[in-house]
């Protein structure tokens, strides 16, 4: 199989840099298009840069001349900025468009009122509208994430966690963000555009009930963690608030809520790929080896809002 031609959009972010540099790393020709005002100096010499302003059509078409394979990893203010690329694909010979997703399939209507998930949804949908072949890739929780900022009330420094509905029972579903990088890698370098095209590919790297996680913080503390119990109705209630206050924490009460009743491990589907020669990390790997990477600084806000949320 030969190498996919591939344009990255977005490449400093915290998961997406890793994702450019696998890509990079897979031998396959990556082109980074990047926004005016961003940097590429980073980039290794070998990969062609182009700037684009997504919202001058014709240069982002002319930008997409020669690929195969428009990949968008733009973080979560950009998201709504790819309906460019759902206007400028059908003028190219694009053959597949793998919009910014990285979380898991949400198309409930209730589900859909978190902002970042609406917009993700309506420019996938308007891919497909489109008739563009759209492939997304689903990870469920980054490990970096989970642990470190207390997102989905995992409190791991502290020996502390948050039971929502049945995650004592249900699994997460968990990767590390090299493990995405590498899936990005496996996925995209080689495999023909049309075996991929309308797929929701699901990568897993570990998952873990809350009991076994829980089992795991109590190894690495010597001791039993905090518990605390939030019902489903709660986070429902949260996610409103949230919502009419307009706040981003609706994305870490919803992602909570989906662990507790079943539709996390769900939401990233069955068509599950495998990373060829990869070793997974475990539990143990990450938080008894020292294994964890850290994740972005994160406001202190946010960061306060989950520590906050460590009680009944
Ligand atoms: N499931 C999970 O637990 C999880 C965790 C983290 C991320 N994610 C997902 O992974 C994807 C990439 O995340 P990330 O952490 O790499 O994102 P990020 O760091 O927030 O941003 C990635 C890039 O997006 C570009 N960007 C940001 N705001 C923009 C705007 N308003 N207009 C245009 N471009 C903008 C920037 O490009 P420049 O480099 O050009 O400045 C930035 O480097 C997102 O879909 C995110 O939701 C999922």
């Amino acid at each position: 199989m030969s190498f996919n031609r591939i344009a990255v959009y977005a490449h400093r972010g915290w998961a997406s840099s890793a994702i450019v540099k696998a890509l990079i790393s897979s031998g396959a020709p990556v082109k980074v298009l990047y926004r005016p005002g961003s940097d590429v100096s980073n980039l290794p010499s070998s990969v062609a840069t182009t700037e684009v302003d997504l919202e001058n059509q014709s240069q982002l078409v002319n930008a997409l001349q020669d690929v195969d394979i428009v990949a968008s990893l733009v973080g979560h203010d950009g998201v709504q900025k790819q309906h460019a690329f759902v206007k400028a694909i059908p003028k190219t010979n694009v053959k597949l468009f793998v919009p910014s997703d990285l979380g898991l399939r949400v198309s409930d209507e209730y589900d859909l009122r978190v902002p970042v998930s609406k917009a993700k949804y309506e420019v996938e949908k308007a891919a497909k509208d489109a008739g563009i072949p759209t492939t997304v890739v689903l990870v469920g929780s980054l490990a970096e994430s989970t642990f470190s900022i207390g997102i989905m009330g995992i409190d791991y420094p502290g020996n502390r966690i948050i039971f929502t509905g049945d995650s004592e029972n249900q699994e997460l579903n968990i990767c590390t963000r090299n493990y995405v990088a590498a899936a990005y890698a496996s996925i995209f370098a080689r495999t023909p555009p049309a075996q991929l095209a309308g797929r929701a590919i699901g990568i897993s790297e570990i998952k873990a009930t809350g009991r076994e996680i829980a089992e795991v913080l109590k190894k690495k503390h010597g001791k039993e963690p905090q518990i605390f119990r939030h019902s489903l109705e709660k986070t429902d209630q949260e996610i409103d608030h949230c919502i009419q206050t307009g706040s981003r924490l609706s994305l870490s009460w919803y992602c909570r809520k989906a662990w507790g009743n079943g539709t996390l491990v769900k939401g990233v589907g069955e068509d599950i790929w495998e990373v060829e020669g990869y070793k997974n990390a475990s539990l143990e790997d990450l938080l008894l080896s020292g294994k964890l990477e850290p994740y972005r600084n994160v406001a202190p806000e946010a960061r306060a809002a989950f520590m906050a949320a460590f009680k009944e």
